[in-house]
C-alpha cells in the first residue's frame, strides 16, 4: 500500500501549494476582470443600439410630421429625405418612403444599393410605432441599424406611408473595434498582473509554512530546544506551530529523560562491576586460603545477584513501556493475595522487629495480573520495611472505593521529604541515596510499581510526613479492559 502510493507520487508529482494558490487566485481575479469588462462592453453596445433606435425613431417622427402636416409640400419632403441626410457629416442616415402598396415615393440617393427595401419587413407587416431596429450588413461590408414604421397622413380616406430609415454605423463599428482592442490589451495585462500578484500573495501566504519547515529541518537531537517563532503567524498556522512546539517539548523531555536514564544505567552498573573487579583483583594479588576465596566468591555472587536484579528490573520497565504490552488478568481475591504477600515478608519483618498488619474486607475481587499485583505490593512492603525502624508498624489495607480497588501500604517510618516526592517514581531516584545504595536499593522499585498500576489502568499516590511515616495508595479498576490477553514476562 505504502509502496503503491510512493510510486504514484513519483509519476504524478502533486502541485505545490504556491502553484495551487497562484492558479486559484489568477483564475478568480481574471474571471472577475473578464466579467466586469464583458459587462461594460455589453452595456456600451446596448446603449449605442438604444441611442441609434431613438435617433431613427426621431427621424420617423419628423417624417411623419412632414407627411401629416404638409402632404403636398414636395420640397419639405425632399429636404428631409435627400438634403438633410446628405448634409450630415458624422451621422449618416438614409430614408425611404413607400406608399401602402410598397411603391417607392422618395429615397435618399444611393440607399437602393446599400440598404434595399427588401431588408426591411414587408410593408403590410409594418407597425405604427417604430419599435426597435435591427442589424444589417450591406454587401460592401458596412453595418446599418434599420427600422421601419407606418406613417399616416392623419386625414380621413388618405393613404398611409411606409417609412424605412437606416443609420450607417461605420463610425460606431470603428469605435467598438477600438474599444475591443483596448479591452484585449487590458485583459492581457490583467492576466499577467493576476498571475504575478497571485504568485506574490501565495509566496507571502506560505512563507510562515516554509519557516516552520525550515525549523523542523534544523531540529536534531542536539537542537531539540529550538522552537517555532509563533509571533506574527496567521491564526491557522498558530495552532500548527503550537502543536509542533508542544511535540518538541515532549520530545525534549523524553529525550532528556532517556539520556539521563542511559547515564544513570552506566553509573549504576559501574559500581557493582567495579566492586567485582576490585574484589577479584585484591583476591588475586596474593595466594589466599580456601575460606578467603570462598568469602570473595560469596561477595562477588552478591554483586552479581544485585546486577542481575537491576537488569531484570530495567527489562521489565522497558517491556512495560511498550504500548503493545498486555497483561494477563484474572479475577483475584484481593484479601487472599495480600495475605500471601504478607506471609512472604513476614520473616524479614520479624527480623527487623517490624509488624505487618493486614486489614482487608473479605470478598473484594478485582481483575488483575496476579504476579504483577504481588510484585507491586511486595515492592511497597520492601520500601516500608527498609524505612521503618524497629518497633514500627507496616499496615496493609484493601477495600473498594468509588467502584475501584484501593490498596494502601503505610508505615510509621522516616517518611519522605516533600521535595523528593515528585521524583521518587523516576528511575534510579533515591531520596536517601547514601543509605539506600549501601542497603542495595537501586531506585527502580517505585518506577516498577507505577508502571504496574498503569498497565492495569490504575494510579499510584504517595503521601508522607518526615518522621511520621509514608502512605502509598494504589487504585485499580476492578473490571478488566477488553483487550488484556498477552502476558508480560516478569
Ligand atoms: N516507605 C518509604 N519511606 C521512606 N522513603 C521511601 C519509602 N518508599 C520509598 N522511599 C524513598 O523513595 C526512593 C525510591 O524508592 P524505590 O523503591 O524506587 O527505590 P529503592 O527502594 O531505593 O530501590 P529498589 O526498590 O529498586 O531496590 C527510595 O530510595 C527512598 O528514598
Ligand atoms: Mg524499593
Amino acid at each position: 500500500m505504502r509502496k503503491a502510493s510512493t510510486g504514484r507520487k513519483r509519476f504524478f508529482r502533486p502541485w505545490s501549494l504556491a502553484a495551487r494558490l497562484t492558479v486559484w487566485y489568477a483564475v478568480s481575479a481574471f474571471t472577475l476582470v473578464l466579467t466586469a469588462t464583458g459587462f461594460l462592453y455589453w452595456a456600451l453596445v446596448t446603449n449605442l443600439d438604444r441611442e441609434d433606435d431613438q435617433f431613427l425613431a426621431d427621424k420617423v417622427h419628423v417624417l411623419r410630421a412632414v407627411l401629416r402636416d404638409r402632404p403636398a409640400d414636395a420640397a419639405a419632403l425632399r429636404q428631409e429625405v435627400e438634403v438633410a441626410p446628405a448634409a450630415r457629416q458624422y451621422v449618416a442616415i438614409q430614408v425611404r418612403i413607400l406608399d401602402e402598396g410598397g411603391r417607392l415615393i422618395a429615397e435618399t440617393p444611393g440607399m437602393g444599393e446599400t440598404v434595399p427595401a427588401e431588408v426591411f419587413p414587408d410593408p403590410t407587416a409594418v407597425a405604427l410605432e417604430p419599435g426597435t431596429g435591427t442589424e444589417f450588413r450591406s454587401v460592401t461590408g458596412k453595418s446599418f441599424r434599420v427600422l421601419a414604421a407606418r406613417a399616416g397622413s392623419g386625414r380621413e380616406g388618405q393613404a398611409d406611408y411606409i417609412l424605412q430609415v437606416a443609420l450607417d454605423r461605420t463610425h460606431e463599428d470603428d469605435l467598438l473595434a477600438g474599444y475591443r482592442r483596448n479591452l484585449w490589451l487590458v485583459l492581457g495585462a490583467a492576466l499577467v498582473v493576476c498571475a504575478v500578484g497571485g504568485y506574490w500573495i501565495a509566496l507571502r501566504g506560505i512563507r510562515p509554512v516554509e519557516e516552520i519547515t525550515r525549523t523542523a529541518q534544523r531540529i536534531r537531537s542536539t537542537t531539540l530546544h529550538e522552537r517555532i517563532e509563533a509571533a506574527g503567524l496567521p491564526a491557522e498556522l498558530l495552532a500548527l506551530a503550537d502543536t509542533f512546539n508542544e511535540m518538541l517539548d515532549r520530545l525534549e523531555d523524553s529525550f532528556g529523560r532517556l539520556s539521563r536514564f542511559s547515564a544513570d544505567i552506566a553509573h549504576e552498573l559501574r559500581t557493582p562491576i567495579n566492586n567485582l573487579r576490585g574484589e577479584a583483583e585484591v583476591a588475586l594479588s596474593k595466594p589466599r586460603s580456601t575460606e578467603e576465596y570462598g568469602a570473595v566468591l560469596g561477595s562477588c555472587l552478591e554483586e552479581c545477584v544485585r546486577l542481575s536484579l537491576m537488569i531484570d528490573s530495567l527489562l521489565f520497565l522497558a517491556r512495560a513501556e511498550n504500548p503493545e504490552t498486555h497483561i494477563k488478568r484474572e479475577p483475584l481475591d484481593v484479601a487472599l493475595e495480600l495475605a500471601k504477600v504478607r506471609e512472604f515478608y513476614e520473616a524479614i519483618a520479624c527480623e527487623r522487629g517490624v509488624a505487618i498488619h493486614l486489614s482487608s474486607a473479605d470478598g473484594v475481587t478485582a481483575d488483575l495480573d496476579r504476579t504483577l499485583f504481588q510484585r507491586a505490593v511486595g515492592n511497597l512492603i520492601e520500601n516500608a520495611l527498609a524505612h521503618t525502624p524497629k518497633g514500627g508498624i507496616v499496615k496493609l489495607a484493601a477495600g473498594q472505593q468509588d467502584g475501584s480497588l484501593r490498596v494502601e501500604v503505610s508505615d510509621s517510618g522516616c517518611g519522605i521529604a516533600q521535595a523528593d516526592i515528585p521524583h521518587i517514581f523516576d528511575r534510579f531516584y533515591r531520596a536517601d541515596r547514601a543509605r539506600s545504595s549501601s542497603k542495595g536499593g537501586v531506585g527502580l522499585g517505585l518506577a516498577i510499581v507505577k508502571s504496574i498500576a498503569e498497565l492495569h489502568g490504575g494510579t499510584i499516590r504517595v503521601t508522607s510526613e518526615v518522621g511520621k511515616g509514608t502512605t502509598v495508595v494504589l487504585r485499580f479498576p476492578r473490571q478488566s479492559l477488553p483487550h488484556a490477553s498477552v502476558a508480560v514476562q516478569t
